[in-house]
């Protein structure tokens, strides 16, 4: 693994070796205290975050390294008067791994053309992969194992939603997405998970009935309907949308009775998911929360080697 920008261009193998280092690391962090001793991160974000930068910033500090928050609306980039390109080649001469937040997965292809170390996606429009790495440890931890199946019900143009995609075809879970119509997975990322899933034996099903979505499924997931990159504007009629999709006591009913319930967070109880169920026994949003520190150690010290 020389980056990490989406999940599609890993193999089943290096998911689970990493799912395998984050547990190594969870169970004995002290072990890892001095793995990053004298390396820094350059963490760019064009977007919030509380999960992500927190986590990361973290995660250096406990592996005894350091991590530098630039905000690129602040930065000569972000100005328009550097090029991706300079800035990617430059802050290799600086620091040992850079992760960015950007709208255009695009900027990520970029920066690791041009830059000299690796280069982690910590959320584009496009992806999320980080992201999903930890939901399988955490999914792991949980369920005793990865032989399942997740229904994502919600927005399906999603960047959480496609590296579940990719994850499910890679590894072999099966994955369904209640969406409405037009808000589907982008067909690149369909094409590839058939393609994937045959291969691994992972069903892959979009559906626009959220109760077909959920159907013996072990795990529901969901996430805003206000992805950062959405147009407040657009919200009225998002919300419109995307109602009959929202995660409630009625849609869990339609799942497993051990089903658990995810959401990357932030989340908008009222919005995708009620308070009953975002706050309810079967949510573990929460531990999920805690497993992207881990999951950010095992990234940074696969990529920094
Ligand atoms: N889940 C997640 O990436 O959260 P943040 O936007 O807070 O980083
Ligand atoms: N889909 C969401 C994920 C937030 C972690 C977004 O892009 O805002």
């Amino acid at each position: 693994m020389k980056h990490l920008l989406t999940l599609s261009s890993l193999t089943k193998e290096e998911i689970l070796g990493l799912i395998a280092l984050a547990r190594k690391i969870k169970k004995a962090p002290a072990r890892y205290a001095q793995k990053m001793k004298g390396k820094s991160l350059l963490m760019l974000f064009e977007k919030p975050s509380l999960r992500t930068r927190v986590s990361f910033e973290v995660g250096m500090t406990q592996l005894g390294g350091h991590a530098i928050f630039y905000d690129v609306s602040t930065s000569p980039l972000g100005k328009g008067k550097e090029t991706i390109e300079d800035t990617a080649r430059t802050a290799s001469r600086y620091v040992d791994l850079i992760m960015a937040r950007v709208y255009d997965q695009e900027t990520l292809e970029a920066m690791a053309k041009y830059a000299t170390v690796p280069v982690i996606n910590a959320l584009s429009n496009f992806s999320h992969p980080c992201q999903v790495l930890s939901d399988l440890l955490t999914i792991i931890e949980k369920k005793r194992s990865l032989k399942l199946k997740v229904a994502y019900v919600g927005d399906g143009n999603n960047n959480v939603t496609h590296s579940l995609l990719f994850a499910g075809a890679l590894v072999g879970f099966d994955v369904s997405v209640g969406c409405p119509e037009g808000s589907e997975p982008l067909p690149m990322v369909q094409d590839f998970a058939q393609k994937a899933g045959r291969k691994s034996k992972a069903m892959i099903v979009i559906t626009p009935d959220p109760r077909e979505a959920v159907r013996d499924a072990d795990i529901i997931y969901t996430d805003t309907w206000m992805s950062y990159h959405v147009a407040p504007e657009e919200k009225p009629k998002r919300i419109k949308t995307f109602t009959p999709y929202q995660i409630n006591d009625r849609l869990m009913g339609h799942a497993k009775r051990d089903a658990l319930f995810m959401h990357c967070l932030p989340a908008t109880r009222g919005e995708e998911v009620t308070a009953s169920v975002l706050d309810g026994k079967q949510s573990i949003v929460f531990d999920q929360a805690e497993n992207r520190l881990h999951m950010q150690k095992a990234i940074m010290l696969t990529l920094a080697k």
